[in-house]
């Protein structure tokens, strides 16, 4: 059962198998291109911070586009620390629009009684340079007595700021710049200049109980949380915040326009990359790769392809993936067509549509499945039922009586052997009709071939009573110990069917009956052959007889049940454990058995040398009864 389960998964692996190569088929090939990030001999980095062209360490280097994208790496750090030109605004981060820097923080302390004693301006000024204040950023006031304003010059002169009045620190809220405690707003766009001023109407007299300082800065939106009346009285609050929301600016090539910077010699974008304009009103430009490619636009040779068929998340195709100049094609194997996309219609087998193809395959498994399993529990379960039936019937046939006797009778029985009934079914091919070589009242002969190709004949009786058991199995003990040239031998039964099997020797060329009566008659059947078989008889009658260790009676001695092998050696034989003859018997064994006696068997043998000397049947119903 173990075994058959084995197989069947093993089998539906390899299909399994089969079905995934034949449509893993991929056609990928891998080219990595390293993208350049700086150009050639400049430093890229400069302690944890990757710096990309257009930007450039050390000024005066040439390393960067312009004067306004170096980058002045500072080694007396450890790790050394980049900074905007020649300056003193510390980067943390390059990204493609966007750097973030170290912030800046206007504040104010006073005392109790209104003594200003720490205070602090902020201003930064981008004037000049490729920078301008992100959107990103929003002022914010921390305080409870504060107006701050922030203003810009330059470009424009403008002033915007917020104030911030509050009178109790259990009115502040936690987690949220609501306006009590905290203000904010914001600063126009492209805005290079901006200086933080912080005033006071009280001097923090009334609430410098819990708030001392107050703060201005401009910093990004998102990292900041106000988290209450904690921040109005922090003392570390400025460095805390200052390390934690950085400053972002905004950076763009040139002050020209896309549209006008494409005529100069100086245009930054290289091939594969498209310009786009600065939306801050004042000029510039930033280049980005096309679509499919990838790289640093502003650097030669440009933006590189980019392999989509490496990577299966970054294309739809099923099977065949085709890379192509910024994109790339699906396709479809062989003796298939469809778009190959995932999202669309696939690859389809021409002939048949191969969603149908699986599905059925799927169905065809499943159904074979249960086919498989249905008739593996059927042949399971009627093969039990065979093996249980077989015990019953050899206890019911007298199996264990029988070898008792073979066991009790050691040694006279050792060539008697109990066939199971599957020996005999395959030696007789099933009990195939044309295996039958004798068919009487009582049962039916069959030739079988033993696996080690001695020829036996089986008799297969008719339903048999359980008090005709004994006896059988008496007589089977008796005739194995019988071994006499001639007389049929009994190699041994079956009693796993329901009616005892008998195996004998097989005897090939028939009944002395049949040679007698055989109509024509038969040439070799001479007086002398007459004798020879009436004495051979005889002598099997009288071995029989008193050889034996006990008197066998064989009860049914007549022409028909006197054998001739192919030498014509006389062999008698059915000793009535199942009488079978075509011809009607002198008597019945099972009637008489107790009353007959070796005489008996003389009186029938008379009977044969009858026939023997006439060729006439001993029974005749056309003659007259006298
Ligand atoms: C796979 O791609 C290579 C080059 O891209 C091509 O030469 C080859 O024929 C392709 N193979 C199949 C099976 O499409
Ligand atoms: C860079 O270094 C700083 C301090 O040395 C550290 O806080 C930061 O997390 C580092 N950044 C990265 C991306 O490693
Ligand atoms: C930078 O480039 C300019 C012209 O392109 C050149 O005159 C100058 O010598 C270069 N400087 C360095 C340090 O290479
Ligand atoms: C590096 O930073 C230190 C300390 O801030 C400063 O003294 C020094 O001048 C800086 N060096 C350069 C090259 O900017
Ligand atoms: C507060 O500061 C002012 C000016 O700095 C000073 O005159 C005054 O004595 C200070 N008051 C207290 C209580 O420290
Ligand atoms: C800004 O204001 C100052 C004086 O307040 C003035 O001199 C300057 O011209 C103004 N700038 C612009 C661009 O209007
Ligand atoms: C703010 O949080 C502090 C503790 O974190 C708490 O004591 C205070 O009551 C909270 N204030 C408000 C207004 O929720
Ligand atoms: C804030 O940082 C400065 C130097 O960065 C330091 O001198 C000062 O003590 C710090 N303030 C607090 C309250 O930690
Ligand atoms: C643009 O920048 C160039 C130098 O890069 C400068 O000469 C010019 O005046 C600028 N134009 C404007 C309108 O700012
Ligand atoms: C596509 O490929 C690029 C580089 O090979 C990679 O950075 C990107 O994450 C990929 N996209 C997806 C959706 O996998
Ligand atoms: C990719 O597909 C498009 C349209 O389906 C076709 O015009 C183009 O020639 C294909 N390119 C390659 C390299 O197969």
């Amino acid at each position: 059962m173990q075994r058959n389960i084995q197989l069947l998964v093993l089998w539906f692996c390899l299909c399994g198998l089969a079905l995934t190569l034949a449509t893993a088929a991929d056609n990928t090939t891998t080219i990595t291109k390293a993208t350049t990030i700086a150009k050639p001999g400049c430093q890229t980095r400069c302690g944890n911070l990757t710096v990309p062209y257009p930007f450039g360490i050390g000024p005066g280097s040439n390393c960067s586009i312009g004067e306004g994208f170096d980058i002045t790496c500072n080694t007396s750090f450890y790790p050394p620390k980049p900074f905007i030109g020649k300056g003193n605004i510390e980067i943390y981060d390059i990204s493609d629009t966007q750097v973030r820097v170290h912030n800046v923080m206007a504040k104010k302390c006073y005392n109790q009684t209104g003594g200003l004693v720490d205070y602090n301006t902020a201003s930064t000024d981008l004037n000049t340079s490729p920078y301008s204040f992100s959107e990103v950023n929003t002022f914010t006031v921390i305080g409870c007595d504060d107006l701050a304003l922030i203003s810009g010059s330059e470009q424009r002169n403008f002033s915007c700021g917020c104030a911030s009045v509050c009178s109790k620190a259990r009115d502040v809220p936690n987690g949220s710049c609501s306006g009590i405690g905290c203000c904010q707003t914001s600063l126009p766009k492209g805005s290079q200049y901006f200086v933080a001023s912080l005033s006071s109407w009280q001097n923090h007299r009334d609430v410098w109980s819990f708030n001392p300082c107050s703060y201005a800065f401009l910093g990004e939106r998102d990292s900041f949380t106000f988290r209450g009346a904690s921040d109005l009285s922090d003392p570390d609050f400025m460095n805390r915040t200052k390390a934690k929301v950085p400053l972002v600016l905004d950076w763009v090539i040139g002050n020209q326009s896309c549209f006008v910077a494409q005529k100069s010699n100086d245009f930054a974008c290289e091939s594969n990359s498209y310009c786009v304009d600065s939306d801050s009103g004042y000029g510039g430009y930033r280049c980005s790769c096309n679509k499919g490619y990838e790289g640093n636009p502003y650097i030669s040779p440009g933006c590189q392809d980019i392999n989509e068929c490496v990577n299966p998340d970054n294309n739809t195709c099923v099977v065949i993936c085709i890379n192509t100049a910024g994109s790339y094609n699906c396709s479809c194997p062989h003796g298939y067509f469809g778009d190959g996309q995932k999202s669309g219609r696939g690859c389809i087998a021409k002939n048949s549509q191969f969603p149908v193809i699986k599905f059925s395959l799927g169905m065809g498994f499943g159904f074979l499945s249960i086919l498989i399993g249905i008739t593996w529990l059927y042949f399971s379960i009627t093969r039990r039922k065979l093996i249980r039936n077989r015990e019953k019937f050899f206890q019911q046939n007298g199996g264990l009586l029988l070898k008792q006797q073979i066991s009790s009778n050691e040694g006279g029985v050792e060539s008697t052997k109990i066939f199971t009934a599957e020996e005999l079914e395959k030696a007789t091919n099933n009990y195939a009709e044309d295996r039958i070589i004798g068919r009487g009242g009582n049962g039916t002969v069959y030739k079988g071939i033993l696996p080690d190709k001695r020829v036996i004949a089986i008799k297969k009786s008719r339903i048999m009573d359980e008090s005709q058991i004994e006896p059988f199995i008496n007589e089977m003990v008796i005739l194995t110990q019988v071994n006499h040239r001639n007389v049929v031998k009994l190699m041994g039964c079956c009693l796993e069917s329901e009616v005892p099997l008998l195996v004998y020797e097989f005897v090939s060329n028939g009944t002395l009956s049949h040679h007698i009566h055989s109509r024509g008659g038969i040439s070799w059947l001479s007086w002398e052959n007459r004798l020879r078989i009436a004495a051979e008889s005889a002598g099997a009658l009288a071995y029989l007889h008193s050889a034996a260790s006990k008197p066998i009676i064989h009860r049914d001695v007549k022409s028909a049940n006197i054998l001739l092998d192919e030498r014509y050696t006389t062999k008698i034989s059915d000793f009535g454990a199942s009488s079978i003859g075509e011809h009607i018997s002198l008597r019945d064994a099972r009637v008489f058995g107790s009353r007959l006696t070796d005489k008996s068997d003389v009186y029938s043998f008379g009977v044969v040398l009858a026939e023997l000397l006439t060729g006439k049947k001993p029974l005749c119903l056309e003659r007259t009864q006298e």
